[in-house]
């Protein structure tokens, strides 16, 4: 067989198995034989790249970001749907249909997934362009973006030129773990897994898209050369059969009643489904209906959302709990008597910062309205005034830390109360965990019962003192033997060699996540380049903007920083962006700094030349004072 036939029958062998699993959630092999596959097409396509196509299944992350995103005119607008929000309104829905068609009426009934609506247009078979609603006539070009998405397929199984519509969403499992490892980044969570996925889709560096995981469900053709089926049932098969994921939900029914019957169905069940819906569409399923009863300027008259009420509840605010949190933050939660809302018991709810609680004057003992924001986050709407007993107080938030009573603090300009004690255990707890994460420096053992009982037993003062950890000191704590303390002390010296990202990442930059730290460690290649950039060079990267920039370069700039980063060194921490990652352009070559250079330390610029492959001789000690 040529390699050429060969590198195509493992790419049709891959979409099948992407397909499996992606679109059927059935996959036929295991995830390592699925690896193999990928990793003998890899190399194959690395020894022969003039066979390397967009298609193929190895090119779905674009090496390089964005600089924007450009505008995309619509073939046919984006429309939105009309909304019903109880039987009365479907059966308005179901008089106007049979007013405006005369023939069989029959519905198809899918599930409305919350997230974003995105056209694909798919050319000879090959998918071209993929877009964003935008304002229904122009939206953005977010193709790379898209591409990332495993169940979208980058090549169809019949050479076909056609437009599809869908929603690309993020699952809740998947939406659930951004969001935790966003609060662990002090990072501002997403409301829903809307919001999640249209804030994923407008990243500009493909490579972050592809770690948030999206999914795609189509649900409608916009356009296709040559045969279009009758009812829009057939579309939705020929879509499934062709590649698609579509809709697990897209039942015909004869009437609206058996339409709403499986609305109040979902009602019922849709918490259990892996992915958030807040409705139901029910469509024509005659497309000549559709075309002959048309559309209004917003939305089509042939379809109609069934949206779902929000699940409000009335409970019980019985404490408000005060915690530190990494950025020395006072966090208060609300401790409410348990509810169940939208499938889940409910008993905390973040309630902020202070002047959240001011802003809504929540008392202790109040009876509060419980909502689930975009049915995922409880939050605490507003306290019942009918319900209040005279004998309550306003609320006064803490005036000294709750951990180690300093007396808190507010900077100009922010919301948030802070603990100003950097030895605040509370604080270096909170640090250490997140150092350890598995989001960050990844320590197996180094959880939060270990973290805890190394400072309250003041083994550590800060992250760097974990590498100088040893076996007989772990052993004085209680409750751990002598194989945890091993394998204890095996892990973090392990995490010495973890990739830059990682490091940067545990540093706890406020407002650097995961995403942001691996951006700024292919930026800048080293640890020393990266805290020695200024904001202007910072906000030079698309994704950077100027409060990030200034966080960054404030946290570089602190004693308390500087000071744990030459520990970190002295520890033999990596500090160099991983080699392969740059190519080899200076292998083979070997430098000898001497002097000065502007803008760049002599040792910053022995890890530039190492990170891309090069050879430094001699020292380059001396690290030159921060301007
Ligand atoms: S049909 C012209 N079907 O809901 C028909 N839309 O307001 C327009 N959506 O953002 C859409 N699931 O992206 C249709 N099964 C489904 C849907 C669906 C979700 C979204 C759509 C749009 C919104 C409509």
């Amino acid at each position: 067989m040529s390699i050429k036939a060969k590198i195509e029958q493992l790419r049709s062998e891959i979409e099948k198995h992407d397909y499996q699993y992606h679109v059927l959630d059935a996959p036929l092999i295991a995830d390592h034989d699925y690896d193999r596959l990928m990793e003998e097409l890899r190399d194959l396509e690395a020894r022969h790249p003039e066979f390397i196509v967009p298609a193929s299944p190895t090119q779905r992350v674009a090496p390089r970001p964005l600089p924007g995103f450009a505008e995309v005119r619509h073939s046919t607008p984006l429309l939105s749907l009309a909304n019903a929000y109880s039987y009365e309104d479907l059966a308005e829905f179901d008089r106007r249909v049979r007013d405006g068609f005369a023939g069989p009426v029959e519905y198809v009934v899918e599930l409305k997934i919350d997230g974003l609506a995105v056209a694909l247009r798919y050319e000879a078979g090959l998918f071209v362009l993929g877009a964003t609603r935008g304002d229904g006539e122009v939206g953005e070009d977010i193709t790379d973006n898209l591409r990332t998405i495993l169940s979208l397929p980058l090549r169809l199984r019949e050479p076909l030129t056609l437009e599809v519509r869908g929603e690309a969403f993020l699952p809740v499992a998947t939406f659930a773990q951004l969001n935790n490892e966003r609060r662990e980044s002090a990072l501002p969570e997403f409301a829903n897994p809307r919001n999640a996925a249209a804030g994923s889709l407008r990243q500009l560096d493909p490579s972050v898209v592809a770690l948030r995981k999206l999914d795609l469900v189509v649900y409608g053709l916009a356009q296709q050369a040559g045969a279009v089926s009758a009812r829009h049932s057939e579309s939705l098969e020929f879509l499934h059969q062709s590649g698609f994921k579509v809709s697990p939900l897209r039942q015909v029914v004869a009437t609206i009643k058996e339409a709403y019957a499986l609305c109040l169905h979902y009602q019922g069940i849709r918490h259990n489904l892996p992915y958030g819906i807040d409705g139901l569409v029910i469509k024509l399923n005659d497309q000549a209906g559709q075309v002959q009863l048309g559309t209004t300027a917003k939305s089509p008259r042939w379809a109609i959302a069934y949206k779902f009420p929000a699940e409000v509840g009335i409970s019980r605010l019985l404490d408000i709990e005060i915690s530190v949190g990494r950025t020395a933050s006072l966090n208060p939660t609300a401790i409410l008597e348990p509810l169940t809302l939208a499938g889940t018991v409910v008993s905390r709810a973040t309630l902020h910062n202070a002047d959240f609680i001011a802003a809504k004057d929540l008392r202790l003992g109040d009876y509060v309205y419980v909502q689930k924001a975009g049915d995922i986050i409880p939050e605490v709407v507003a306290p019942v005034l009918s319900r209040r007993g005279a004998e309550l107080v306003p609320y006064i938030f803490p005036a000294a830390c709750p951990v180690c009573q300093t007396p808190v603090v507010q900077s100009a300009g922010e919301v948030a109360w802070r603990c100003p004690n950097p030895k605040c255990p509370a604080l270096l707890r909170e640090k250490l965990i997140y150092f350890a994460s598995k989001s960050a420096m990844d320590i197996a053992g180094l959880g939060e019962a270990v973290v805890t009982s190394l400072v309250q037993h003041k083994l550590v003062a800060d992250a760097a003192d974990l590498y100088s950890l040893t076996v007989p000191q772990l052993l004085t704590l209680p409750r751990l033997g002598q194989r945890s303390a091993t394998s204890l002390v095996e892990a973090i010296a392990k995490s010495k060699h973890n990739a830059l990202d990682r490091l940067i990442t545990a540093l706890g930059i406020p407002l650097v996540g995961e995403k942001v730290a691996l951006t700024l460690a292919r930026e800048f290649l080293s640890l020393d380049v990266l805290a020695q950039a200024t904001e202007a060079e910072l906000m030079a990267i698309p994704e950077i903007g100027p409060k990030m920039a200034e966080s960054i370069s404030i946290f570089f700039a602190k004693a308390d920083s500087i000071n744990l980063i030459e520990k970190l060194r002295a520890a033999g921490l990596n500090f160099v962006y991983a080699l392969s990652a740059r190519g080899n352009a200076l292998a083979g070559k070997t430098f000898v700094i001497t002097g000065t250079l502007p803008g760049l330390s002599r040792e910053a610029a022995a890890e530039l030349i190492m990170a891309h492959g090069g050879t430094v001789a001699g020292s380059v000690s001396g690290k030159q004072p921060r301007s």
